[in-house]
């Protein structure tokens, strides 16, 4: 796989923040040019979510989705492995498959009928021989540009660039904390049928940056969904114990009680589950994860998969414009639980987060107005302010990552800002500075 020709990083991106002083500068959540510049730095490098096993269980299956803005085909081949193609014919460029997802031998072009495969080559040409004279094409030059795909415990990722880092080391030690959701039971995780797509006129970023640890808007801004929820508001915030973790780039902001994401479900049913296996999770994945799971917890992956995962419920924020972004939401189950729990879960689950949900409804009018409001010229070259928790860093002897105490906390954000900056400065990979130790990278991670 041919690499693309980087492009040199039109300026230093660093200036947008100070994550020492605690700013981010608001250009970067609406100027066009550096947006352009993350389709490129971000979106056409680094590894992103494209699909779980479960939603490709069968030879021919497949979806459709994005990386940055280019379409992918992500398609269980006939030989049995997982392809992730352009979703973009190589005559005239137009899209070849226009379903969310199915099941297909082959995927024709609207416009002359040209066939790929679920592979992505080029299998077939209308009328090939009037067409077509020998030395004219060579089919097997022509098929659709292919990602590089890799999985991990069933999550499936594409990269555009054959010099990222394999995924295990893009992941790092995150993977210790993602086994805490992926792997807490023999079964593993599945995906419940049906993706959720909303559209917000918000910064993807906004979303991210949510979910990657801003527990402190959840006591303000969800208050009355938290109500009505739980017939009551949130549990009293506790600094002890509670943690935001990052690596990579990507981040984790949790507690240690085992149980409030859970309780937010508000079902005695999907708790007395959870209860009944605890010990078993204990055994599998330690005290310490099996009780990061389930407390109250957010947790980001840059740059664009984000889940919660005591409430299941799991998503991307795909960019459409520095001004616009498409989720995409599906109910997570624990695959080895029983239909009834699964059934409850996906309840519980949309009646929280989903776009009419008590809390999701919440939070996009409030990114959308973090946008907006830059269209001001002067209010675009204002910072936000990003300093919460500047001095709380701790080294933890089991918690991997670069670790802050306490869940009301910028530290995670910040740290995703540091991430998105060393992305928008690097020409390539071998640019991007590793800026903390590993300890798991390499190795199992239980
Ligand atoms: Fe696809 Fe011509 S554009 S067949
Ligand atoms: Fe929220």
């Amino acid at each position: 796989m041919k690499p693309y020709e980087a492009t040199q990083p039109p300026q230093d991106y660093s200036r947008y923040m100070d994550l020492g002083e605690g700013w981010v500068d608001r250009r970067i959540f609406w100027d066009e040019a550096i947006y352009e510049r993350e389709l490129e730095a971000i979106f056409a490098r680094c590894w992103q979510f494209v699909a779980h096993d479960s939603q490709l269980p069968n030879k021919g299956d497949f979806l459709t989705t994005y990386l940055g803005e280019d379409g992918v085909i992500v398609a269980r081949h006939a030989d049995g492995k997982v392809y992730a193609f352009l979703n973009a014919c190589t005559h005239r460029g137009n899209k070849i498959c226009f379903a969310d997802e199915g099941n297909a031998r082959r995927f024709n072009c609207n416009y002359h009928g040209w066939s790929f495969n679920t592979a992505g080559e080029l299998t077939g040409l209308p009328n090939e021989a009037e067409a077509y004279d020998a030395g004219d094409i060579d089919k097997r030059q022509w098929g659709a540009r292919q990602a590089r795909v890799e999985s991990y415990k069933g999550m499936i990722f594409a990269t555009f660039d054959p010099s990222a880092p394999s995924l295990e080391d893009y992941l790092g030690d995150y993977r210790w904390y993602l086994d805490a959701f992926l792997d807490n039971d023999e079964g593993g995780i599945e995906f419940l049928p049906g993706t959720i797509k909303s559209y917000a006129n918000a910064n993807w970023k906004f979303g991210v940056e949510n979910f990657i640890g801003d527990a402190y808007h959840a006591w303000w801004t969800h208050d009355s969904g938290g109500k009505a929820m739980m017939g009551g508001a949130f549990p009293a915030y506790d600094p002890t114990d509670t943690f935001h973790a990052s690596v990579n780039g990507h981040g984790w902001e949790f507690a240690l009680e085992g149980f409030g994401d859970i309780a937010i479900l508000g079902s005695q049913e999907i708790i007395d589950y959870y209860t009944e296996i605890r010990p078993r999770m204990i055994e599998r994945i330690g005290n310490l994860r099996a009780h990061i799971f389930g407390s109250l917890a957010s947790a980001a992956m840059f740059p664009n998969m984000t889940f919660l995962p005591g409430i299941h419920t799991f998503r991307t924020w795909l960019p459409r414009g520095p001004r616009k972004l498409e989720l995409r939401i599906w109910t997570v189950v624990p695959k080895d639980a029983p239909q009834s729990v699964k059934q409850a879960i996906n309840k519980a689950c949309n009646m929280t987060f989903n776009p009419a949900g008590t809390l999701e409804m919440d939070d996009g009018e409030n990114w959308e107005g973090n946008t907006r409001t830059n269209a001001g010229w002067v209010s675009r070259h204002e910072k936000l302010h990003y300093g919460s928790g500047l001095s709380r860093r701790i080294e933890h002897p089991d918690l991997p990552g670069i670790v802050h105490k306490g869940q009301f906390n910028d530290a995670n954000q910040r740290l995703f800002y540091q991430r998105w900056a060393d992305l928008m400065n690097a020409r390539t990979w071998a640019d991007v500075p590793q800026r903390y130790t590993p300890r798991y990278a390499g190795r199992p991670t239980r």
